[in-house]
């Protein structure tokens, strides 16, 4: 999508991709793969999910997301005041151990930051049309180093059903985009009925799944 669109969807309030509670798959799954060391994650696309709330109970947490209203209200909406400072492509907005950078993801540069051990997609693959999935795909490879892990979170349903965003995504996309990397499709939830976020779907079918990838 281009950056306009997600720009009125933040200025219309159109966001029902955004989920008040933490994402469910994050709390079940993601203790039991966090190693003793581990102590930094990055979120693309954050928008203002209160999984950043969750990373930085032990995280520190660095997110992007382009919208400024995104990132004003997450800190807003938890009732905290961050200091605020601008880089030259970025408006960087940080507490405790959050720091958002609000910009464009493709401007923001890994070797600016030291490796992350975490990287966690929700809702982030899934917003990028086809066209655009293999650029996002490729930026984010350049965030993932020999000892970090993606948690990805994927949304399939039967094609051609709705025009996204959401996108679909299978096994097999994930596969492709990810070759050379070693993939696990650790856990699936089926949405089929249910909301996503605080939208209905039109769709027939709808599984979200979770898989978890690093480098090998
Ligand atoms: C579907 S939402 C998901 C937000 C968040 N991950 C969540 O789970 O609620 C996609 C987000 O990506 C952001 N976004 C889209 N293009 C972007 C870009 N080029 N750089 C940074 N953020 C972008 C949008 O503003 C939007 O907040």
């Amino acid at each position: 999508m281009k950056q306009d669109f997600w720009h009125q969807c933040w200025e219309n309030t159109h966001i029902g991709f955004h989920q008040d509670e933490l994402q469910p798959l994050l709390i079940e799954h993601f203790p039991q793969y966090i190693e003793a060391d581990d102590s930094r994650v990055f979120v693309p696309c954050c928008g203002k999910t209160s999984d950043l709330l969750y990373f930085s109970k032990r995280f520190k947490v660095i997110g992007n997301e382009l919208s400024s209203i995104a990132c004003r209200d997450f800190f807003h909406e938890n009732k905290l005041v961050p200091n605020i400072k601008q880089t030259l492509r970025f408006n960087v907005l940080e507490q405790g151990n959050i720091s958002l950078y609000q910009g464009d993801f493709f401007s923001l540069q890994a070797h600016t930051f030291k490796a992350f051990d975490w990287v966690y997609d929700r809702a982030a693959l899934i917003a990028f049309p086809e066209n655009m999935r293999s650029q996002y795909v490729s930026h984010l490879k350049t965030f993932i180093q020999e000892n970090t892990r993606v948690f990805l979170l994927t949304l399939e349903y039967p094609e051609g059903e709705i025009s996204g965003p959401p996108f679909s995504i299978k096994q097999s996309d994930v596969e492709a985009l990810f070759a050379g990397y070693e993939i696990t499709r650790v856990a699936t939830r089926d949405l089929t009925g249910q909301k996503f976020a605080k939208r209905s779907l039109p769709v027939s079918k709808l599984i979200e799944s979770l898989y978890i990838i690093k480098a090998q």
